[in-house]
């Protein structure tokens, strides 16, 4: 399928532009939409083809409902230990979880020794942060690792179709302590797990937790490659740091 000689540009423009938005407007959004965008996602490669996807879509009432019911869940401790991230986190990886929470809870004022208005800003994700629609991704319990990688790929697809459209989002993982209640909620099949959810809507762009640009390391950070003439990759090690840099400021 040929495509529009601008279109690169215009992939890396919508690629630079999606932000987790955690802060929304009271402005709806048509199911025809939502519909639209997981429906061109679904064109995400997956394993053999298995599409192992699967999309619950909340609005309105029962998004509310579900919400203040998680809401209160929290509150009462009421979840399951989180487990999506190891105990110790690898050392490589600390750096830029200590970065991303200086970052976060700045921009919002919160002290990083308030526990309790950290909790607060932790409950906004139940209500997707204000969003007009929730989404929460599971997948066959049955199934493994990549498996896990073919939903990930379909949720980027999910983010990336719907800030072409002038549409936010914001991936949660924060639901999937929830599984046991979400699955109540949602009327899961027995081997349905909850995987993670996604605030969707217009962003609110006065709001302070929208106003953080979260860094990107360079490539010569995370790349190892083999083959390449030398100087023609110090070359392109100086653009991409370049590029990075560039993508930061924007
Ligand atoms: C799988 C996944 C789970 C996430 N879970 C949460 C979450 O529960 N709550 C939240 O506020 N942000 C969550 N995020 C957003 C990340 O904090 C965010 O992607 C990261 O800081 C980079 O910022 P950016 O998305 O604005 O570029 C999640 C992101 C991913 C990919």
């Amino acid at each position: 399928m040929s495509l529009p000689p601008d279109a690169g540009r215009c992939v890396d423009d919508v690629l630079r532009a999606r932000r987790s938005v955690r802060a929304y407007l009271p402005r709806t959004l048509e199911r025809n939409t939502v519909l639209e965008i997981l429906a061109v996602a679904a064109s995400a490669p997956s394993n053999s083809n298995t599409q192992p996807w699967r999309v619950h879509v909340l609005a309105g009432a029962p998004l509310k409902a579900f919400g203040e019911d998680l809401a209160m869940a929290f509150r009462c401790g009421d979840f399951a230990a989180p487990s999506h991230f190891p105990d110790p986190l690898p050392q490589a990886l600390c750096a830029h979880r200590a970065d991303f929470a200086v970052r976060y809870y700045g921009a919002l004022g919160i002290d990083r020794d308030d526990t309790a208005a950290r909790a607060a800003q932790t409950e906004r994700n139940f209500s997707f942060f204000g969003a007009p629609v929730g989404l929460i991704f599971s997948i066959d319990a049955r199934l493994g690792h990549h498996s896990w990688l073919d939903l990930g790929l379909y949720m980027q697809g999910v983010m990336i179709a719907a800030k072409s459209r002038g549409i936010d989002t914001c991936p949660q993982v924060s639901f999937a302590p929830f599984h046991a209640r979400i699955a109540r909620h949602l009327r899961m099949e027995s081997n349905e797990l909850t995987v993670c959810g996604m605030a969707m809507g217009f962003g609110d762009p006065a709001a302070p937790a929208n106003g953080m640009a979260m860094p990107r390391q360079g490539v010569e950070a995370f790349v190892s490659d083999a083959g390449f003439d030398v100087s023609d990759l110090q070359a392109d090690k100086t653009a991409a740091s370049q590029l990075a840099v560039q993508a930061q400021a924007e």
